[in-house]
């Protein structure tokens, strides 16, 4: 197996998860279920989902000094996640999560994002050394903006492919586009990046088109069961999802996107590692809560030889 380093720069949270019968609505008050802890956090659940499907990761984030944080530390170290550039801060509290869950898995969530805010550019700098052997580097946008656009730019000019999860979503600049390899957005997060309302393939091909127009080659938009729709330069396909039972939908884009970065860094085409992508997170799909429900790579790559290769 040819395993290349990746690098995740993101937020750690601890998601805080109530499983009700529905979503409620504004101003109304929800009898639920069971309420649960789980360790979250885009930026940690990709590390851990890209850890876990085989990749040698580094994580650059930033928790608090509290038991939350110490605890999710702790956490990383076992899943054999490079925690060198995980850093504490003295004042502000680990992020925290607030999640919904309905009985179709669907979810609402509200961050508070605590100390990945205090994520800077010098923390970076800080975190130089890990660049020198990269190969790729995943960043999502839970943490300052101006530390993603820092970091792609840098580990551009290095040769590192950069690929950006744009949750939540957020206006980007053009040299921050410009310094993608991939961007993986969901529907309503490509509907934004667009402009474009995503009812059918034809929207969904209008709208990854306007997207790639604003500097980026490879756009791929995670559409939940229905898959994945794939731009990759002027060749168009879609990706169908796996047929599963949705318990909790939390970090299955996550798990997408950290799974489709160790395919990628084991040589795969974009098709395959869509492919490979969709099968782990249609397994974190299946379970309940973020890092709880992703799959090992022993859960995965047997089910893509069977049904792929
Ligand atoms: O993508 C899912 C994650 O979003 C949760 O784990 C939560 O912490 C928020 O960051």
């Amino acid at each position: 197996m040819n395993i290349n380093k990746i690098i995740v720069v993101g937020s750690c949270n601890t998601d805080m998860t109530i499983m009700t019968n529905r979503l409620p609505i504004p101003g109304e008050t929800v009898l639920g279920g069971s309420f649960k802890m789980f360790s979250g956090g885009k930026g940690a659940n990709q590390a851990v989902a890209a850890a876990r499907l085989g990749g040698k990761v580094t994580l650059i984030a930033k928790l608090g000094s509290d038991l939350f944080g110490k605890q999710l530390i702790a956490q990383y170290e076992n899943e054999n996640i490079d925690i060198q550039y995980t850093f504490l801060d003295e004042e502000l509290p680990t992020g925290v999560a607030l999640i919904t869950v309905d009985q179709k898995g669907e979810n609402c969530i509200a961050v508070a994002a605590g100390a990945n805010e205090a994520l800077f550019p010098e923390d970076i700098d800080k975190a130089m050394n890990a660049f020198d052997d990269a190969k790729l580097l995943l960043l999502q946008l839970e943490i300052p903006i101006k530390t993603v656009d820092y970091v792609a730019k840098m580990a551009y000019k290095k040769g590192i492919k950069v690929i950006l999860n744009p949750a939540p979503a957020a206006s980007l600049s053009h040299e921050l586009l410009k310094s993608l390899y991939a961007i993986i957005p969901n529907r309503v997060e490509a509907e934004i990046l667009s402009g474009i309302k995503i009812t059918d393939r034809k929207s969904t091909q209008i709208a990854s088109n306007i997207i790639a127009e604003k500097g980026v080659d490879k756009v791929i938009i995670t559409l939940g069961d229905r898959g994945a729709f794939v731009k990759d330069g002027p060749n168009y396909y879609e990706i169908p999802a796996f047929n599963v039972q949705p318990i909790d939908t939390t970090a299955a884009g996550d798990t997408f996107c950290g799974a489709f970065c160790v395919a990628l860094s084991e040589k795969h085409s974009i098709r395959e590692a869509v492919e490979i992508a969709n099968k782990a997170a249609s397994i974190t799909v299946s379970r309940e809560g973020a890092q709880s429900s992703i799959p090992y790579r022993d859960e995965v790559i047997p089910a893509i030889k069977k049904t792929t290769y």
